[in-house]
């Protein structure tokens, strides 16, 4: 059975979820869904990133003392939150486990016997907001420009990683697989990153007292991004369980946003490198969003808590519009305004009326039967395929939506409440046509709407607990839908929101 292994990155827990961490989430939960679909064995990674000096800040603002109760509490709130959003994640890394304890070590020791930790002394600068060391440069009017927060001057002794070591490989591994990093504007990035201005870098801090104790010098605490991008592995059990390990590992996808891609693309194939590791198949980095026109950011109160979107929508209606709206790779808007025009028209009004007017009107000329056999497949299927290999999610939608919309023209085109006088062949095949259509599309909507895609096979009648479980090549054949089944219809997809 073909594997394929997926991650989000692991996020610090000084807060509870956004709607941004949760858009990176429910992307890697779809692509889950679409590879389970096609009947692999998949593994869906998240977690929290808990070894960072970001949640102890947070823990003393709170007033909490210990700080491994404060993280223990907002870690579990994280996992909640996936949970209440429907996620199907297989695993939830918390970066406080022994198994992942065990890994660091371990693969510390590994870079560490390969001669490619040096120490030293690091006099510059550090951003806390972005656990990183920056440079002059990285600087707008000695400020973080992505933080808004004076960084702090750090002068101590060090444990360096040969970074630059690896840059003539990184770039080589680039070029040979144009597929590694992508969107393409992000590979460029990277290329210019690794060429100009990597440098090697300090992996471990004398100042700091939460984290991982440094194997060779425990006055020292592991940096904490070398410590959290061995997530990937300790997760799967490097360490600790081989057998899980080698069959998942190399992972075919780390999703990121693109704030965080030269820690993935360069910091992080390096150190795989550099402990004989297989490098990932592939990163790919999303782009971010505001909200109503502002950067998401707890002082301007508008970071949305998707769990509460969710409440008022539904998850399903969630899923479609941050996939829908912002092309998957680029920067966008989320919009409230926004959200409501779509969750009106394109779901409410275009796919929930379809079912509703299709059942209806079996119920009415067909005492509620699915009519004999007629029509051929679908022929935007290849093009819906296409689109999810890719993680192209709005071309898919726009797709599946070009089927929707298809459908309702094909109704008032064909006037079933007037064939229903004159022709009643015609009239069953056209039932036909759009009962089956509907089948497809709780396929098509399966990996980013499945609750509205099972709702679709429920209401019309298909033991949909059955129908999941097929394989997917076969159910989207044309014609699965068997004549004299009983349609149930039900309450509407998108009931109507108040206010
Ligand atoms: N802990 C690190 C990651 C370590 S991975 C080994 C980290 N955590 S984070 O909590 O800050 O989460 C960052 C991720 O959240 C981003 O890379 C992105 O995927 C997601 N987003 C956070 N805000 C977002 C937006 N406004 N828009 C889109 N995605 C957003 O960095």
């Amino acid at each position: 059975m073909k594997k394929f292994y997926v991650t989000t990155p692991i996020y610090y827990v000084n807060d509870k979820p956004h709607i941004g961490h949760a858009y990176t989430t429910i992307a890697a939960d779809v692509i889950s869904r679409w590879h389970r679909m096609q009947g692999e064995d998949v593994y869906f990674l998240t977690g929290t990133d808990e070894n960072s000096q970001k949640n102890v800040e947070a823990a003393e603002a709170a007033g909490e003392k210990d700080i491994k109760k404060f993280i223990d509490k907002m870690s579990a709130i994280w996992s909640e939150t996936w949970d209440s959003l429907n996620l199907t994640n297989d695993d939830f890394i918390r970066t406080t486990e022994k198994r992942h304890l065990k890994a660091v070590e371990k693969f510390f020791n590994a870079v560490n016997e390969k001669g490619d930790i040096y120490k030293g002394k690091y006099e510059g600068w550090y951003c806390t907001g972005c656990e990183a060391f920056v440079t002059e440069n990285d600087l707008v009017d000695g400020k973080c420009p992505t933080h808004q927060t004076k960084v702090e001057k750090i002068k101590e002794t060090n444990y360096f990683f040969k970074l630059t070591k690896y840059r003539d490989k990184l770039l080589k591994y680039i070029e040979e697989n144009p597929d590694f990093i992508q969107p393409k504007t992000r590979r460029n990035e990277v290329v210019s990153y690794i060429k100009e201005f990597m440098t090697d870098v300090s992996i471990s801090r004398e100042s700091i007292k939460w984290g991982i104790s440094l194997p060779i010098d425990n006055t020292q605490v592991i940096y904490v991004w070398f410590d959290a991008l061995i997530n990937y592995i300790s997760a799967l059990g490097y360490g600790n369980d081989e057998e899980k390990f080698e069959k998942f590992w190399p992972a075919d996808l780390h999703l990121v946003g693109k704030d965080i891609i030269k820690f993935h693309c360069a910091l992080w194939p390096a150190m795989l490198m550099s402990a004989g590791l297989p490098l990932p198949k592939k990163i790919f980095a999303h782009g971010f969003f505001t909200v109503d026109g502002d950067k998401i950011s707890k002082s301007l109160g508008n970071a949305i808590d998707p769990v509460d979107l969710s409440k008022i929508y539904g998850i399903d209606s969630v899923r479609y519009y941050l996939l829908r709206e912002i092309s998957f790779g680029e920067d966008g808007a989320f919009s409230m305004d926004r959200l409501r025009e779509r969750y009106d028209n394109d779901l409410a009004n275009e796919l929930g009326n379809l079912l509703h007017r299709v059942l209806g009107m079996t119920e009415k000329y067909l005492d509620a039967k699915v009519p004999k056999k007629t029509g051929e497949d679908i022929e935007n299927w290849p093009l819906i395929i296409d689109s999810m290999n890719q993680l192209n999610f709005t071309r898919a939608l726009d797709e599946i939506w070009e089927v929707v919309r298809e459908a309702n023209r094909f109704i008032d085109q064909e006037k079933p409440w007037e064939l229903s006088k004159i022709d009643e062949e015609r009239l069953a095949s056209v039932l036909y046509i759009l009962l089956e259509t509907l089948r497809n599309l709780g396929w098509m909507l399966q990996p980013i709407m499945p609750q509205i895609g099972e709702e679709i096979w429920l209401q019309l009648g298909i033991d949909w607990e059955k129908e999941k479980e097929m394989d997917f090549k076969k159910a989207i054949k044309w014609g699965r839908l068997k004549p004299g089944t009983e349609i149930k219809k039900g309450e509407p997809l998108f009931p109507r929101i108040e206010s």
